[in-house]
């Protein structure tokens, strides 16, 4: 969570440079944001509650406030500029809070992405040598105890101390008011340096498309490294090691994918539409690296699947698709949970990871836990240049494109389509399963028109005002039921919660009154018969039956028909509940696409 974005370079508009850099990070986080501008040995602050992307840079307005950009004669001195997109954990959401943090003479300044574990023990420690802190940030602690060691170091020795007491997962950017260096340093969380195309000029930004517009040579950052920008140079430091090292320049071949909402209000429902393409691509997933993979999990000593969120939905579809089309058992975990699972894992374990960032941080931890033990790591991403993509041994890209909205739509049904395809692949059957995906996509392309949407539009308008709602399926729509959940609660902030359809009896059921909407997955599979029994005994007790399924059947009082698609029914059924949340959410007048509290990349645990 949390974009950073820093500039150390000759152009003249360096604040207006981080500030569109974080504009295009927004979707780290969205509660607040700031920025720090260094000119003449003096720093200057400006920070703001509220969204990034609603602000237009003013150079006027920067002149009367905080940041006066007006002071900088010399077209050749160098400027630096750092700025930070917030998603609150320690502290509310308030300007106080906001990065950049300072020390009270705003001599060392800086923005940081992740969580200061030990804060509060170093942050005593501290107010007793006369330190005063003006926030709740864990942030702050570390300008702080920087300063501290400033008191008998370099600025550049202080930030090497400062990391060594640092506890849990940290990237930051520092400057210091006397220095003429722009420090940054990672554990955990992404930092990517932009080497300018003048080499004397770097950006540092928590993920590459917020610097593509001006450079495409990259410099990733890897955990316990520091990088020093310093009369127009670059050097590294291994934190762990105690030694400067070189790292590689790569030119990447990324473009710059603009993602625009084109004639949509939203990119969340531009996201749902695009399924129509997203699918495809997936399903012309490489064929030899499905069957490598596929072949990995056949000979692995236990394979586990490991995700967060969606993704997390998207692996325990994964366990129930392996089950059935490979006869094959692979454990699922959440990536959080993951370590509980240790014990088991040998150097001839197979771990596979699915991720759209490719930077949940609970999932790299799974990683990192899973790499110990010599596990051959496969993950699942979209984001090609991710973290998660650079650490594992063999990377399967879902190639759904830039996915904008927070609520992930696109990249969770090529995700499963990638699923559905290995476990097809594992049973000797590639070219079916494509030939399966490559008529569902087809379906899709069909089913996606705005009948369809108008059609779920009013049962949108019917359920608008509900309190709760819940969802059932069974089967590999168990997990579904527990995805459609999560999309209404993002959006549409209805309390609604999904079961396996056999459970409600067990209690859940007591939930249900009259007119309680009740959604239910019925597939034409061999669950079908017990999940319209499930249906029944709801609507039994009053409850409000939606049915999504390809039949209409009699316990259903509004049916949402999808296609018959066998074993890709996951990726049919989700598709109309990611319609109706997100007209949920514009009935109810939220923000599809930045839902509160949420932020698209979490990389905090
Ligand atoms: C929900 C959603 C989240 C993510 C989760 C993992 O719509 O998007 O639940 O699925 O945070 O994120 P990735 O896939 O980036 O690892």
């Amino acid at each position: 969570m949390c974009g950073i974005f820093s500039y150390y370079g000759k152009k003249h508009n360096a604040p207006e440079i981080v500030v569109e850099g974080l504009k295009c990070l927004e979707y780290r986080g969205y509660d607040s944001w700031g920025i720090a501008y260094k000119s003449n040995d003096k720093i200057f602050i400006h920070k703001k509650v509220g969204k990034i992307s609603d602000y237009t840079i003013n150079k006027d307005h920067f002149r009367s406030s905080e940041i006066s950009i007006g002071e900088v004669e010399d077209p050749n001195e160098i400027k630096i500029s750092i700025g930070h997109s917030r998603w609150a954990t320690h502290g509310g959401v308030t300007k106080s809070n906001a990065h950049p943090h300072f020390t009270e003479d705003k001599d060392i300044v800086l923005v940081h992405n992740g969580i200061f574990e030990n804060y509060l023990e170093v942050k005593a420690f501290l107010q007793k040598k006369g330190h005063n802190f003006h926030s709740d940030t864990d942030t702050e602690v570390i300008a702080h105890l920087i300063a501290e060691h400033c008191k008998t170091h370099s600025f550049e020795d202080s930030i090497k101390l400062a990391c060594k007491e640092i506890e849990g997962r940290y990237a930051f950017v520092a400057i210091k008011k006397d220095s003429k260096q722009l420090i940054s340093a990672r554990k955990g969380s992404p930092l990517i340096i932009g080497v300018g195309k003048n080499e004397d000029e770097y950006y540092v930004a928590s993920d590459i498309p917020a610097f593509l517009p001006y450079t495409n040579k990259v410099i990733y950052l890897d955990d316990n490294q520091m990088s020093i920008i310093e009369d127009g140079k670059i050097r590294f430091y291994d934190l762990e090691k105690g030694k400067d090292i070189e790292k590689r320049i790569i030119e990447i071949d990324l473009d710059i994918e603009h993602a625009e909402k084109g004639e949509f209000p939203h990119f969340m429902i531009k996201e749902i539409m695009e399924q129509k393409d997203t699918l495809h691509r997936a399903c012309n997933a490489n064929s030899e690296l499905i069957e490598q993979v596929a072949n990995e999990i056949k000979k692995a000593f236990g394979t586990y699947i490991v995700g967060c969120g969606t993704a997390g939905k998207v692996c325990m579809v994964g366990e129930y698709l392996f089950s059935a089309i490979a006869k094959k058992h692979i454990n699922f975990s959440f990536g959080s949970e993951f370590s509980c699972h240790k014990h088991f894992l040998t150097d001839k374990s197979l771990m596979i990871c699915v991720s759209q960032s490719g930077e949940t941080a609970d999932t790299l931890e799974a990683i990192e836990i899973a790499k110990e033990k010599g596990v051959k790591i496969v993950s699942i991403v979209n984001v090609e240049s991710s973290t998660m993509a650079r650490i594992s041994d063999i990377v399967i890209p879902i190639k759904a494109g830039l996915e904008k909205a927070v609520a992930s739509t696109k990249a969770t049904t090529s995700q499963l389509a990638i699923l559905t395809l290995l476990a097809y692949a594992c049973n000797g059957g590639i070219h079916e399963g494509k030939q399966l995906l490559i008529d569902t996509a087809g379906q899709i392309n069909d089913m996606l028109n705005p009948r369809y949407e108008g059609y779920i539009m009013e049962l949108a308008k019917r359920i608008k005002d509900v309190e709760s709602m819940y969802i059932i399926g069974r089967g590999s729509n168990y997990p579904i039921a527990l995805e459609a959940a999560i999309k209404l609660q993002e959006v549409s902030y209805i309390h609604a919660e999904g079961f396996a359809g056999g459970e409600l009896k067990h209690g859940p059921i007591a939930l249900i009154s009259e007119n309680t909407p009740v959604i239910a997955l019925v597939a034409n599979d061999e669950c079908k018969k017990e999940i319209l029994s499930n249906a029944m005994e709801v609507k039994s007790r009053g409850g409000y039956i939606i049915g999504v399924s390809p039949d209409n059947h009699e316990v259903f009082d509004y049916w949402i028909k999808v296609p018959d698609t066998g074993d890709a029914s996951p990726i049919v059924n989700i598709i109309p509940i990611q319609i109706l949340s997100y007209q949920l959410a514009v009935l109810r007048k939220n923000d599809p696409d930045q839902p509160r509290n949420l932020a698209k990349s979490v990389t905090v645990k």
